[in-house]
């Protein structure tokens, strides 16, 4: 989808309506939240944005009159944004969501949108939409990866389409196939992908945005391209949402792609572990004690506990070989903080308060909830091992709080945050503002972190 600026405002108008300022003709329109009114004559869309509305009100009414247009085959539109000039960047972000589908394998309803036209921008407006844009095509491009299943996106096509896009935008890359990561001693990842034909891959992509600088920020993405449970096998009910098991890792390769296409000025190092946790002949299995890239050592008890057991390679990897300033991990990892906090929020621990702040600023802006959950000794207690330096799971209870305590392990003295995305990555079904499947979840946080870092 494209924004562009200015021009007469001839054609379909998309009017932000709220409750004390009506302007519609139609009295009965109550101007709640993403509620639509189509009026032929006026060609005009009115969005309802509710009594009391902010940037987040407006990134989704915003997005809910490109489906909605869409849904009628409407593929242009306008929209003066004089009244909204501070939320420029929520609008321009929720069309570009909205405008995606997924329709690699089954045709989409009538033809995608095109154009958005801003009227009334000034320049430095203008500015602020070109990046938000780009922000959010590239968590279109997050989505797109992972919304593609098991048997089309797997570990070593995940890795070409990692080198594909670090040529494509002059990122570094390395790709660590199993007998390099045999031989630098990774032995999380080998031992989760052992169960599939598909062996598993360390993906690195760099970008040198400021090229005297020392400070690397590293983003760490957990890519399980399916994950059955392995030998722990999963219940099938549900169990197809698991392609979904990657979000974590395309986060981090969307933050990239967008990373370079703004020529942010920080050294940013992405790391994604991508293994596809099946129950094959060389499975791992509970009772195996893996020893990790930076040498620790991990019992096994569940083997769908997968995630924290590659990422304890990522993260070790991010800390010893790329000496990264700060850390921050992305993934799939529990269904417990569904439990907690629905699929409204992701949970957010972090071992530093100015990292943690830094991703709630973020976060904020981008309209993305990230909730902040305690690190307590307790819970590093719960995952104590009589046979190695700690176990891969620590009970029923604090299932999201004593995973994120297995990671801090890995991450050492390095500051470290880390974002449990497993409910909001991706959506049963669509909403108004949002089609179903992969959200992006991250893509603009991540990159907005790197654009206002803040060294911690
Ligand atoms: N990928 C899952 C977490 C998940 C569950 C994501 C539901 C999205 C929706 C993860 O690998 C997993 O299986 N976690 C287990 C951990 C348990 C075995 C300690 C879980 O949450 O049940
Ligand atoms: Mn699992
Ligand atoms: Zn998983």
């Amino acid at each position: 989808m494209k924004i562009e600026f200015g021009g007469a405002g001839a054609g379909m108008r998309i009017r932000f309506v709220s409750k004390e300022q009506p302007g519609v003709s139609k009295a009965e329109f109550s101007a709640k939240p993403n509620k639509t009114l189509y009026l032929r004559e006026e060609k005009a869309l009115c969005v309802g944005i509710g009594e009391k509305f902010d940037g987040q009100t407006l990134r989704s009414a915003a997005g809910t009159a490109i489906r909605a247009l869409q849904k009628i085959g409407i593929t242009r539109a306008a929209l003066d944004v004089a009244p909204w000039i501070s939320h420029v960047e929520a609008i321009v972000e929720g069309a570009v969501l909205a405008a995606y589908r997924f329709d690699k394998f089954k045709a989409a309803n009538g033809p995608a949108f095109e154009t958005l036209r801003l009227l009334n921008a000034p320049a430095a407006a203008k500015a602020r939409a070109r990046s938000a844009a780009a922000a959010a095509e590239a968590a279109n491009y997050a989505r797109d990866l992972a919304n593609q299943p098991g048997n089309v996106i797997w570990p070593e096509t995940l890795a070409a389409e990692a080198r594909g896009l670090a040529a494509r935008k002059k990122l570094g890359v390395k790709i660590y196939d199993e007998k390099m990561l045999r031989a630098g001693g990774f032995g999380g990842l080998l031992a989760v992908g052992g169960g599939s034909a598909r062996g598993p891959r360390l993906i690195v992509l760099e970008h040198k945005g400021a090229p005297r600088s020392k400070e690397v920020i590293a983003l760490v993405g957990k890519a399980i391209t399916f994950d059955s449970g392995g030998i722990s096998l999963k219940n099938p009910e549900h169990m197809e949402e698991m392609i979904f098991d990657k979000c974590g890792g395309m986060a981090v390769l969307g933050a990239m792609a967008g990373i370079a296409d703004l020529g942010l000025r920080r050294n940013v190092v992405g790391v994604i572990a991508s293994a596809e946790n099946l129950p094959g002949p060389d499975a791992y299995r509970p009772g195996d004690i893996v020893t990790a890239y930076d040498g620790k050592h991990i019992e096994i008890i569940n083997t769908d506990a997968e995630g924290r057991v590659v990422l304890a390679d990522a993260i070790g990897y991010a800390r010893k070989e790329k000496k990264a300033a700060a850390i921050i991990d992305l993934a799939t990892l529990t269904g417990a903080i569904g439990v907690a906090l629905g699929d409204y929020a992701a949970g957010l621990w972090s071992t530093s308060d100015a990292l943690r702040a830094e991703l709630l600023e973020a976060a904020a802006a981008s309209g993305e909830r990230l909730w902040p959950m305690p690190l307590y000794q307790e819970y590093s207690d719960q995952i104590e091992s009589q046979v190695a330096l700690l176990k891969n799971t620590g009970g029923r209870l604090g299932g999201s709080c004593t995973a994120a305590a297995f990671l801090k392990t890995f991450a050492g003295e390095t500051p470290w945050a880390h974002l449990d995305i497993a409910y909001t990555a991706s959506l049963e079904k669509e909403r108004p503002d949002l089609a179903r499947g992969a959200t992006g979840f991250g893509v603009r946080t991540l990159i907005r972190l790197v654009e206002n870092w803040k060294p911690v």
